[in-house]
């Protein structure tokens, strides 16, 4: 049987592409910047709103995580005094003109409908890493939010304090191990610690994954 076709734009290595692949898609992914740990099944070095608007049309469902420092608590200050282009609208714009079912990831900060949002708790991960999504033309149900167990881990004033949970942004200092960070977002294919911040744990389009492939198994979406 042919898997249906999913378009991920703003790939990086494919943290997103990786739990779509798990729910039985075929990904192409698409990033500005060369990417050589990407884990998908097709890579397009491309702008992505460039791209999607050329071929958006061809998939099965889009998923796209415009890059989002402007908006993100964490990565604020370090930015200060840069400028980032805001793609989450013109990202909406050609892909709803492509008529595709699709969702847009980002944080809490992003100017985006927030259908949805997932928390590494939700799947028993060692991230909190709460992630919001817009969806179009299709449903995703949304798990039930679950008290968070206790602190992040990491250096507070030269000292370590254990947690469940791992702080993965950043560059990693005082925050954990490579080892530490791939275990708890669920990501063994990449030990870069810059793909491993930028990435939504594999388990969140995981979940996406199978309510869409239900969706697409009932009526397949593409004429
Ligand atoms: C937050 S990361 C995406 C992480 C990915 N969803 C994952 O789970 O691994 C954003 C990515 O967008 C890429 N990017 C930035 N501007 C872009 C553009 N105009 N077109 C395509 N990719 C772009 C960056 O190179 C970066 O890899």
């Amino acid at each position: 049987m042919t898997r249906p076709r999913l378009l991920d734009l703003f790939c990086c290595a494919g943290g997103a592409t990786c739990g779509y692949q798990r729910a039985g898609f075929h990904v192409t992914g698409v990033d500005i910047a060369p990417q050589p740990n990407y884990c998908g099944d097709a890579f397009v070095q491309a702008d992505a709103i460039e791209y999607a608007a050329a071929y958006a049309h061809r998939f099965d469902f889009v998923h796209a995580s415009p890059p989002c420092q402007d908006a993100c608590a964490l990565t604020k200050g370090t930015n200060k005094g840069r400028t980032y282009p805001r793609l989450i609208a013109p990202t909406r714009d050609v892909l709803t003109a492509a008529g595709v079912p699709f969702v847009i990831e980002n944080v809490a900060g992003a100017e985006l409908r927030k259908d949805m949002r997932l928390c590494g708790e939700m799947f028993g991960l060692a991230v909190i890493r709460h992630r919001f999504f817009e969806v179009h033309r299709l449903t995703v149900p949304q798990p039930a939010h679950r008290p968070h167990r206790g602190r992040v881990a990491g250096m507070r004033h030269g000292e370590w304090f254990e947690g469940p949970y791992f702080a993965v942004y950043g560059d990693g200092g005082g925050k954990g191990t490579v080892a530490q960070w791939q275990q708890a977002m669920g990501i063994g294919w990449t030990d870069v610690r810059r793909e491993l911040a930028e990435a939504i744990p594999p388990a969140y389009t995981h979940h996406i994954g199978r309510a869409v492939a239900e969706q697409y198994a009932a009526r397949p979406f593409a004429a």
